[in-house]
């Protein structure tokens, strides 16, 4: 299959309560409205890799309960291969959303079925190795990364890691890495900075051999080893919902890579589609088509064009 984006990763259904501000702790606020959507960051992923054009593959765990059938249902609308998505005894995996007025967000997770996503297949590790990039998060078990980053090396297919939410990554995990992307929080945590603004170009560039710094509404940093630095910026935008930005960054970016575009090209394009999902609320909802995308990568590119 060509253009073939595959995404190990996580499934939730996102119970998201509109607040005018993030409660502090032990503070109480009314919500001015609930939504339940879906999404967890893997199944953000392969919607935007799906939407923005891509021949998509989702290897997840879903629970035998109501959510896992809606969450079936609706990869299937976006046509992604889900003969490789396991029903669990344990419940989907859900996420308690804040959203406040300026679009800001806080999210907890419960795994769920995701922390039953155990042991690659066979046929798993088939269809890692013939696609054309892999792309993971970390809301699954480690080992289960770690596996198939191994199964994608070992193939030729790229490699893409987005290390969110973070945690501790052994060496031989970020060895199978060809591009890491995450925020700055994310990257300083990684490279064992204090704070964001203590980022140190040359340890970034240490964690593997393409590292992209997303920075929400101002864009994205790419750092190669051996190259000057680029930076990408993005269309700002009054956000809506910020939930599954970051997501949908990665599945569109992974979208544009597997198409055969250059690093700078697809961050562009990644940019665009990240800028149009903080636009309305909730993550797989907001996730954008193929079309609005180039549609917003064209302004985009007349405007910084003077
Ligand atoms: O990145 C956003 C996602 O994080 C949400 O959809 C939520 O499910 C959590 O996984
Ligand atoms: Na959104």
């Amino acid at each position: 299959v060509d253009n073939c984006v595959i995404v190990v990763g996580s499934a939730n259904i996102d119970q998201v309560f509109r607040v005018a501000r993030i409660p502090a702790p032990g503070e109480t606020v009314m919500s001015t409205g609930l939504s339940i959507a879906r999404g967890g960051k893997g199944q953000n992923q392969v919607v935007a890799a799906a939407r923005a054009g891509a021949s998509t593959i989702f290897i997840a765990a879903i629970g035998r309960d109501g959510f896992g059938e809606r969450t079936l249902e609706g990869l299937q609308d976006d046509k992604i291969d889900v003969s490789l998505v396991r029903s669990t005894s344990a419940p989907t995996g859900t996420a308690l959303i804040a959203v406040a007025d300026d679009g800001e967000n806080t999210i907890i997770v419960e795994a769920g079925a995701n922390a039953a996503l155990m042991g690659l297949t066979g046929a798993d590790l088939k269809a890692i190795g013939t696609a054309d990039v892999l792309v993971m998060q970390l809301e699954i078990p480690l080992q289960t990364v770690a596996e198939a980053a191994r199964a994608g090396r070992a193939g030729g297919t790229t490699v893409i890691l987005n290390a969110a939410p973070v945690r501790d990554l052994p060496r031989e995990l970020l060895d199978d890495i060809d591009i890491l992307v995450v925020n700055e929080h994310e990257a300083a945590y990684l490279s064992g900075a204090e704070a964001a603004y203590h980022l140190s170009a040359e340890v970034v560039r240490g964690l593997a051999p393409v590292v992209i710094v997303t920075l929400g509404s101002a864009g994205s940093v790419l750092y190669q080893r051996g190259l000057d630095d680029v930076s990408i910026p993005a269309t700002k935008v009054v956000a809506v919902d910020a939930t599954g930005a970051g997501d949908t960054f990665c599945g569109a970016f992974a979208a544009r890579l597997a198409e055969g575009a250059s690093l700078e090209d697809s961050l562009r394009f990644a940019g665009a589609a990240a800028s149009l999902s903080v636009l309305t609320p909730g993550a797989v909802p907001s996730i954008p088509l193929r079309a609005a995308i180039d549609r917003a990568t064209r302004l985009e590119t007349q405007s910084t064009r003077h």
